[in-house]
């Protein structure tokens, strides 16, 4: 479904990724950890055309994407949840989701799509604060708008940049189901995460992204066991001794004893 060989980009002169390989199966739910500045979200905007692709190839159904716009993402059954979000803080919920419900792609079997009623099932939330701008809710909740949204596009691929971020994990909870709903619809996920905790109770498998490549792929047991191994402890500390908050609170000494 989704293919990516040898990918290069990065920002001007400055290459973040050196020739990155990675490929999504239809229905698979996949993840990409790392550490901070590995090049995780850099790889999401090459991804959606907002960071130009300088060498390799990026394929969707053996369609190349690699020069085209960010705009030809949702018709190809591409939706993404970026970093920060990317909602219109002026516009309500309401407003904001009609907008993706419209520029959905269109699929052929019109009763899998995921309609307004459903999203808002999802997340009772959002209908209890339709009218409301969406500057004006929590980060949890605009969490949950940009999901919804991200779902009306009628994707058979949803990217999700790190979205347990900024969030308590009761918050997060409540996103967590939109996972079950993708796996019950067939929908292919690409989950960009850092919590590698996280990560493993989500995705069939993983790519362990370090300094703008991959470092190694995990499937099966070693990646469901991934938060307790040493290839996952190498390569988001490296050489170094000191011990890093961001890997799901662990210390070093629990991995290295
Ligand atoms: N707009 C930009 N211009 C120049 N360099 C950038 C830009 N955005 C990111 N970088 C650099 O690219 C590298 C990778 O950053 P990126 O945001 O892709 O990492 P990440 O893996 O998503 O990290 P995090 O886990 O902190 O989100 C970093 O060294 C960063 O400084
Ligand atoms: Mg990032």
């Amino acid at each position: 479904m989704l293919k990516i060989d040898a990918l290069k980009a990065g920002y001007g002169p400055l290459t973040i990724l050196h020739s990155l390989s990675l490929h999504v199966a239809s229905r698979e739910a996949v993840a990409v950890v790392g550490p901070n500045g590995a090049g995780k979200t850099t790889l999401v905007k090459a991804l959606c055309g907002l960071v130009p692709v300088v060498g390799g190839r990026l394929a969707k159904d053996g369609l190349d994407l690699t020069q085209a716009s960010p705009q030809a993402r949702p018709s190809c059954g591409i939706a993404v949840v970026l970093e920060n979000r990317h909602l219109f803080g002026e516009l309500n919920v309401h407003e904001n989701l009609l907008l993706a419900e419209r520029h959905g792609r269109r699929t052929r079997a019109e009763h899998h799509r995921f309609g307004m009623d459903e999203v808002v099932a999802l997340f009772p939330i959002l209908g209890e604060k339709w009218h409301q701008r969406v500057q004006l809710l929590s980060g949890g909740q605009q969490q949950m708008v940009a999901v919804a949204r991200a779902l009306l596009l009628q994707p058979d691929l949803l990217i999700m940049d790190e979205p347990s971020t900024g969030l308590a994990p009761k918050v997060f909870k409540d996103i967590q189901v939109v996972f079950e709903k993708l796996r019950e619809r067939r929908v292919a996920l690409l989950l960009i995460e850092q919590n590698v905790r996280i990560a493993a109770a989500i995705a069939d498998r993983a790519y362990v992204m370090s300094m703008g490549r991959v470092v190694d792929e995990l499937d099966g047991a070693d990646w469901k066991s991934a938060a307790q191994s040493d290839r996952m402890v190498r390569a988001y500390l490296g050489h170094s001794n000191s011990s890093d908050p961001t890997f799901d609170g662990y210390q070093v000494s629990k991995f290295t004893n």
